[in-house]
């Protein structure tokens, strides 16, 4: 039933979530109700003994800290890290426009999603839109909550080979979705400019420019004989997120930890992290070091701190699919409900090695919480996480660890319930530890 709750919360707050701005916005009204208090990277920061901070870059990215009972030269920083983008469609700049009376949305493909699942879903748009107000440019959310657009499938007749050969879009010609039929004299762009403007509570004709994602709205939910597992959209990687945040926001853990307790969630990690608020960018080591500052340590001191630190980065791995079983290797399969995957790949697409993966395990079996071992195919390339690139910025030890799962990339992924509190077991014993 623990298991049933957690995962219950975490559809509640990926469906509040439809975008990666959306994600940290959840995030930050989580905080806000346990007394976190944002921090401006603008202004000088102060801070007190216990106390509970965040950091919001640009919107789509978080860093938050509670101070731990000891320094940080002592017991170093504790870091969870994850991402908040998932793979998908995003609207592009001119994108309305209208062909034989349809409405249609030019869509760019950001990052790798599973195309062909977008097909026939109830679709809508989320995101944030930047506009003019007073000699100000401000920005808020944006999210229509009924299904806006849609890609309609071709017709079997039309496209005989479609069992066969897999749906294909042509990734220019094919994925422009439909939202609407325009009366005769009605031009596409000033229409959805006025619907975005509506939705968005923003003045006609302020409206300046935007960042829009493409969601699922369908709910999350729970399948199988006995509800042992769920689905739902952008489970890569919120689930990652909520478990971090879980683990970090339990009240034992807060009020006991030894070291500064840290989650840093990153926007850009589908497309590779380099921005100014991706894994790659300086964010994390912006706020370690300013919490460094703050606290009154040196340099020295400061990298006395980052030498006794620990970066988990937390992603979800490939679960076996029983009905391609060629697709792994064979001595390295992972299975729903049976743990926590550590991935780990000679050429570091993964951060993990002997050291890291080993104080991982007995983080495990601390908590009783048991662990699988993952490496991909030879043959295949093998994806990512933001925890190579973190730990290399930082210059701190890491371990890639994440929740086994079905269909990575589609709109509609699947995970296992018991795998969720497992994941939110071991983190808790990590930031104790
Ligand atoms: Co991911």
């Amino acid at each position: 039933m623990v298991a049933q709750h957690c995962v219950q919360h975490l559809i509640d707050f990926i469906d509040g979530s439809p975008s990666p701005w959306h994600a940290v916005a959840s995030i930050e009204s989580v905080l806000k109700a346990v007394q976190f208090v944002q921090l401006d990277e603008s202004a000088k920061w102060q801070l007190h003994a216990g106390g509970r901070y965040y950091v919001i870059r640009d919107d789509s990215s978080i860093v938050l800290f509670v101070l731990g009972n000891k320094v940080p030269t002592e017991s170093g920083f504790k870091i969870v890290g994850a991402h908040t983008d998932s793979p998908g469609l995003r609207i592009r700049p001119n994108g309305a426009t209208s062909s034989d009376g349809f409405a249609r949305l030019g869509v760019e493909i950001y990052g790798g999603p599973i195309l062909a699942t977008f097909a026939d879903r109830d679709l809508s748009v989320a995101g944030r839109i930047s506009f003019n107000s007073n000699e100000q440019i401000l920005h808020k959310l944006v999210r229509f909550d009924q299904p806006l657009l849609r890609l309609p499938n071709l017709a079997i007749h039309m496209n005989r080979g479609v069992n066969e050969d897999g749906l294909k879009f042509h990734k220019q010609n094919e994925l422009p979705l439909l939202w609407g039929q325009l009366a005769e004299s009605q031009l596409p762009q000033p229409y959805w400019r006025e619907l975005l403007e509506n939705a968005a509570g923003v003045e006609f004709n302020q409206l300046a420019s935007w960042d829009l994602a493409i969601f699922d709205t369908q709910k999350g939910a729970f399948w199988g004989a006995n509800n042992e597992f769920y689905a739902d959209s952008q489970i890569d990687n919120l689930a990652s997120c909520h478990a971090g945040l879980r683990a970090l926001l339990d009240e034992d853990v807060m009020q006991h930890a030894e070291s500064t307790l840290v989650c840093a969630f990153f926007d850009h990690e589908e497309i590779g992290s380099e921005s100014h608020i991706g894994a790659a960018g300086s964010f994390l080591t912006d706020v370690l070091q300013r919490i460094s500052i703050a606290l009154l340590l040196d340099r020295e001191d400061t990298a006395r701190a980052l030498a006794r630190s620990f970066l988990i980065s937390t992603d979800m791995a490939h679960a076996y699919h029983p009905n391609f079983p060629s697709a792994y290797d064979a001595d390295h399969r992972v299975f729903i409900n049976k743990g926590p995957v550590i991935k780990s790949n000679a050429n570091r697409r993964y951060s993990s090695e002997s050291v890291s993966s080993a104080h991982f395990m007995r983080w495990c079996e601390e908590a009783e919480v048991p662990y699988q071992r993952y490496t991909h195919r030879s043959d295949l390339p093998c994806g990512s996480t933001i925890g190579p690139i973190a730990s290399a910025n930082l210059g701190v030890r890491s371990v890639d660890v994440g929740c086994p799962m079905w269909a990575m990339h589609s709109i509609r992924e699947s995970a296992g319930v018991q795998d969720h509190e497992y994941l939110i077991k071991v983190l808790k014993q990590f930031f104790l530890n």
